[in-house]
């Protein structure tokens, strides 16, 4: 998406690859919203430290980073014995997988890098192939938001207030966003509305990343505390709820989300508020049977504890907030029932999550 920074708008993507130098481009989201700066991984562990650090952060945009750092691993091979070669890829595909476990979009993007990778007979040729297959894994990601916006953006009316949790937007993933997607359609298409955007602790990612991305945007937005939403609700100040997802069910239509999803599925039901959820295609496992398998991620208790900011230096501090001597529990993310899901909002359409597995060809399932 544009980025405006003292005056000058310049178009970025979350995640690039800079093939001259073998190395993966990321924006280093924790300095957002105070500063915008581009880093650069030097290998594939330095890759995959980035995701499990979170410079990197959101589904699709860690499913591309992931493709890159395979290919950015596969071309730091040297030598021309395939078995050899065969033996280092899998090693770098299981220190990316294991970089952060509740997101599907990693696991997806390598077994696709891979797939293509097996088709060359060579070590060039299978190194250029999963160049290759990276570079078409963050297009396509770019693409599938695109088309998420033209489908969903049909939900949203001029007046409507809009309510929106942690950040789904361009900033996870390539380009354009996924629960994003639908309001930037509908502004383009010149409607006006205002987005809730869900603080979302303990990392904050709806007040720092997706209230910076709306702001460049111009999209009006107010960032409310997470507790805010069932009163907002209860005073008819919120007509329409669009998420995203880090893993949803194709069996089951259950959807995991960042930690606080499930509250605000479960609260948009009790006031009958139409519940989205915007989804890549590579956000879908199609193998789980149950939402109660989904790995979902213990983070540290530091986050829960306390928080980080600029202090009027400008420089990034972290404060402890709560009582020194108490513990925390982070669970990362929690996980929605099919039943409080309106629709799933996909490249292809909107479906009802059950509607998944009968659509699953479709959607890219090959069995
Ligand atoms: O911990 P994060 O920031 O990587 O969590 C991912 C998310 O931002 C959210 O869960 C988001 O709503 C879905 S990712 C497109």
């Amino acid at each position: 998406m544009n980025v405006t920074l003292r005056g000058r708008t310049e178009h970025f993507r979350t995640v690039s690859f800079d093939t001259k130098n073998n190395s993966v481009r990321l924006i280093e989201q924790r300095l957002l919203p105070h500063e915008f700066k581009i880093v650069a991984t030097k290998n594939f562990r330095e890759t995959a430290r980035a995701i499990t650090d979170m410079v990197v952060r959101g589904a699709g945009a860690i499913g591309a980073t992931a493709a890159y750092g395979l290919a950015q691993g596969a071309l730091a091979f040297r030598g021309n014995n395939l078995e050899k070669f065969s033996a280092h890829v899998a090693a770098v595909y299981q220190i990316l997988a294991d970089a952060r476990p509740t997101a599907v979009d990693p696991v997806n993007a390598m077994n696709d890098v891979r797939r293509h990778m097996a088709r060359g007979e060579t070590v060039a040729e299978q190194q250029a192939l999963a160049r290759a297959a990276a570079e078409e894994f963050a297009n396509e990601d770019a693409r599938h938001c695109a088309e998420i916006g033209a489908h969903g953006g049909k939900l949203i009316h001029s007046g409507m207030k809009i309510l929106t949790h942690c950040n789904a937007g361009w900033l996870a993933f390539v380009d354009v966003g996924s629960a994003t997607a639908p309001m930037y359609a509908a502004q383009a298409q010149g409607k006006k509305f205002h987005v809730f955007c869900d603080e979302t602790r303990p990392r904050s990612q709806g007040a720092t990343l997706t209230a910076w991305e709306l702001a460049q945007q111009k999209i009006s937005h107010q960032i409310i505390a997470d507790n805010a939403a069932g009163h907002l609700m209860q005073r008819g100040e919120i007509d329409l709820v669009i998420v995203g997802s880090d893993r949803a069910l194709g069996r089951t239509g259950e959807v995991t989300n960042k930690i606080g999803t499930y509250t605000k599925a479960v609260l948009a039901a009790r006031h009958k508020i139409p519940f989205y959820v915007a989804i890549p295609l590579s956000t879908i496992d199609w193998n789980l049977k149950r939402g109660f398998d989904i790995p979902i991620e213990d983070r540290h208790e530091s986050e829960v504890l306390g928080a980080w900011g600029n202090n009027s230096r400008g420089q990034r501090e972290y404060v402890r907030v709560a009582n020194p001597t108490s513990g925390a529990r982070n669970p990362g993310f929690d996980v929605t029932p099919a039943e409080l899901i309106t629709g799933i909002i996909t490249p292809m359409g909107i479906f009802k999550p059950k509607e998944l597995w009968s659509h699953r060809r479709k959607l890219g399932f090959a069995k």
